[in-house]
């Protein structure tokens, strides 16, 4: 076990750049190396944390136990028919290069979830989502490493059990596995999809015909226009969901805030943006030492260069108390807290 390193700091692995040590630090290449280390008892009695781009996570403290960093690369197509191909990705590929590869192949699907920082492999975790697309529409299946016992296991689209950020490895398998490939079904005759408003008004102002690489840049202008930049500020996008809630529930606040902006969801549900909950209760733009909430998107909390994790922790349950407190409605947390 040469490659397991001791101590490793991993603020350069976080986007909210954030102080922690781990003690120890395995990056894993293959799905061999994985296995090899999960199958070695030295190491059994040790917790594990799985580290993609670290886009995601919120460090309170050191990890007392091995950082398995995936580092699985590849890109193959795995099948082929008239209209669609099947690609396979090592976990370790990062997200948004494996997106303008499918792009430069002429392959859709992917292109709305453009510029979404992290690695291939973590992608299905919270079904990652963003301008009216999800992961969910196009993966078709997924390989895993059990960690308890390092056999292999494929996931079905139906068996990720996906919604809305969420998944089987955010709920019963939570922490169980080490995702090492993902399958994607691609479309060779794409349709582009600009139902998310924004993309058709950023379309509107470059001249057609409108594809998937159209889209892709439309996509990226507004998120470079709407979200910090972690390499500026460190940040790890929403830090809460979206509730979606219950017609009843969406009328009781509405007759309160006739304004409240609101989203359709499935089942006849409402999604509220949590954005618009957390403005209204007066924390847009706050800002205590180096830790705050950003100006320009609410749902974003940001470290400005010394904050701690726990004190970021400890603002996100002020935030939430003060939005149960005033429209009797509890956020949940998007980023992972480790
Ligand atoms: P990490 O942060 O490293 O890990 C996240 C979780 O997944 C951890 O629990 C980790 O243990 C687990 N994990 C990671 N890799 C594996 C693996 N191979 N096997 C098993 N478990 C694993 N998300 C969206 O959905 N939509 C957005 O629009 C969006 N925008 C963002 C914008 C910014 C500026 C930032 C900083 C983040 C944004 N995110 C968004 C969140 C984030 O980019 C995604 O959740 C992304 O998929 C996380 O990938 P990662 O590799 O960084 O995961
Ligand atoms: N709004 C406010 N105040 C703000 C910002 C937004 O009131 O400071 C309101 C506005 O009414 C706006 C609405 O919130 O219309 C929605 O805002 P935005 O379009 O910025 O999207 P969001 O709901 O804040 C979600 C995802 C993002 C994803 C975008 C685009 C969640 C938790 N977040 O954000 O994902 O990129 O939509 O699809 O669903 C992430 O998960 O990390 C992430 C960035």
């Amino acid at each position: 076990m040469s490659l397991l390193k001791q101590n490793v700091q991993l603020k350069p692995y976080n986007t909210f750049g954030l102080d922690a040590v781990a003690r120890f630090w395995l990056e894993i290449n293959s799905e061999q190396a994985a296995i090899e280390f999960l199958t070695d008892n030295i190491h059994g009695a040790e917790p594990l944390f799985i580290l993609g781009g670290g886009s995601n996570i919120l460090l309170t403290g050191d990890f007392e136990g091995v950082v398995l960093y995936n580092r699985i690369l590849g890109r193959e197509i795995v099948g082929e028919d008239e209209k669609h191909v099947w690609v396979k990705a090592g976990a370790g590929e990062n997200w948004h290069q494996f997106v303008l590869f499918c792009i430069e192949n002429g392959w859709g699907g992917v292109e709305n979830l453009s510029l979404i920082p992290g690695c291939v492999g973590a992608a299905p975790i919270q079904n990652i989502g963003a301008y009216g697309a999800e992961i969910k529409d196009v993966l078709d299946h997924l390989e895993a490493i059990h960690l308890a016992t390092g056999k292999i296991h494929r996931f079905s689209l139906a068996e990720c059990n996906m919604g809305y950020r969420d998944s089987i490895f955010k709920q019963e398998c939570k922490g169980e596995f080490l995702i090492t490939r993902v399958v994607f079904r691609l479309s060779k005759q794409p349709q582009i999809n600009t139902t998310y408003g924004a993309i058709g008004e950023e379309l509107s102002r470059i001249p057609g015909p409108h594809g998937i690489r159209e889209v892709s840049e439309a996509v990226i202008r507004i998120r470079q226009s709407k979200l910090p930049d972690p390499a500026e500020i460190g940040n790890a996008g929403s830090f809460f969901k979206n509730p979606v809630v219950s017609a009843e529930i969406f009328a009781r606040i509405k007759s309160q805030y006739p304004e409240v902006p609101s989203f359709a969801a499935e089942d006849g549900q409402i999604k509220i943006p949590a954005a618009w909950l957390i403005q209204t209760c007066g924390w847009k733009g706050y800002r205590e030492n180096d830790l705050g909430v950003h100006k320009n998107q609410a749902l974003v909390l940001v470290n400005y260069g010394t904050a701690k994790g726990r004190d970021l922790l400890a603002l996100s349950t002020r935030i939430m108390d003060s939005v149960s407190e005033k429209f009797d409605l509890r956020l949940e947390r998007e980023v992972n807290v480790v």
